[in-house]
């Protein structure tokens, strides 16, 4: 069967070649589910693997399939599998175990190992392709009405982990009611936090660099019912001023010296939520001794989130149903660039490195 994959280590290495179907009963104790995929998603992280700043090759191969976010149809499943059965549409995380404690107890999106392992991504094999088979532990299932935006299961559930993350962790103050929140960036995980914070009640600016005429992702924003920012000509500190602290900040630019600026912005008890995965080499000056003292006495929370366990795509999926519910047809917006089949693989890498473009993904079967 057919599959995209990267030679890691190699920029600029994105290729179609030929790997083997894989088979149910390589997942042992009738565990196994196998799935046709049918759409898989693309993002930064994918352009950073092609760009070979990030990512490797499965311990004996010379490739990487890339694709982590996806999206299918059970084919089969071992008779030990109950949760989901042929015909129904899935998600499926994307972090496998290692051996710490927290992936032994299925929080493997926490793990204190320094190796990791992500389809897709970092030593093991992606979903950029036919078919592929897994434990019944990562596949979620995902209800057939909103088909046409099980995509974004993926980054829904890394935008759910992330919120939730911050609430845990603010347990800490023994009361937080959070009133503003910011969000820093407005691709993907930028929106789809806006729109879970919005669910949640809170007043939301949505803050990026493209100018908010005639510009979709503002108008996205807007439709979740955030104010869109941009950046253009107002500095973050203008911002505040104007608009408050916020309590709250999601950071998903890309882009860590906007992560850093941040800090000088969060209202006190506020939590700065970082999520961009940066895999470059930046330097940045910062204040710190401003930083620090205001961090100090303002008893603020900085926080790292990353990926999402099987728990986070379920709380990202009931999020977009919610979402889809009060926002009827938003969500739908953000699928702007579909490209129909893998032959086209040429084509993602383009579009990814355009900052216009929303979300590009890959029909690869219906
Ligand atoms: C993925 C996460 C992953 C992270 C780090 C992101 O693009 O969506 O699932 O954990 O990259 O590799
Ligand atoms: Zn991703």
């Amino acid at each position: 069967m057919k599959a995209v994959a990267v030679h890691p280590g190699t920029p600029n290495s994105l290729h179609l070649r030929e790997i083997e179907k894989p088979k149910l009963d390589s997942i042992p104790n009738g565990r196994g589910v196998l799935v046709k995929v049918l759409q898989v998603g693309v993002d930064a992280t994918d352009q950073e693997i092609n760009e070979a700043l990030y990512g490797n090759a499965p311990v004996g191969d010379d490739f990487l399939v890339i694709g982590h976010e996806v999206f299918g149809r059970v084919e089969e499943v071992g008779s030990a599998v109950t949760h989901v059965k042929p015909g129904d549409f899935v998600a499926c995380t994307v972090r496998r175990p290692g051996g710490s404690i927290y992936d032994r107890i299925g929080r493997s999106d926490i793990t204190s190992e320094e190796v990791y392992f992500e389809r897709g991504i970092n030593l093991l094999h992606g979903y950029m392709t036919e078919y592929f088979v897994d434990d019944a532990e990562f596949i979620v299932k995902y209800p057939e009405s909103m088909a046409g935006i099980g995509v974004l299961s993926e980054p829904a559930s890394v935008c759910a982990k992330a919120i939730e993350q911050a609430y845990i962790a603010q347990q800490r103050l023994q009361v937080w009611e959070p009133k503003r929140a910011w969000v820093m960036g407005a691709g993907q995980i930028g929106l789809l936090a806006t729109m879970i914070l919005k669910l949640k009640n809170l007043d939301v600016c949505t803050i990026a660099r493209s100018a908010a005429t005639d510009n979709m992702k503002a108008e996205i924003a807007e439709q979740f019912g955030a104010s869109y920012i941009s950046t253009q000509n107002q500095s973050l500190q203008d911002i505040a001023k104007e608009h408050g602290r916020p309590d709250l900040i999601i950071e998903a630019t890309g882009n860590s010296r906007i992560a850093f600026e941040c800090m000088n912005i969060l209202n006190l008890n506020g939590a700065l939520v970082l999520t961009s995965v940066t895999g470059g080499s930046r330097r940045t000056e910062i204040e710190s001794d401003k930083i620090n003292l205001e961090w100090v006495l303002g008893n603020k929370l900085l926080l790292g989130s990353v990926n999402g366990n099987f728990r986070h795509f379920q709380d990202g999926i009931a999020a977009m149903a919610l979402g889809a519910a009060m926002y009827p047809g938003v969500i739908e917006r953000l699928l702007t660039h579909p490209i129909d089949g893998m032959d086209k693989y040429d084509q993602l890498i383009p579009l990814l490195s355009d900052s216009s473009v929303l979300k590009v993904f890959v029909n690869i079967a219906t």
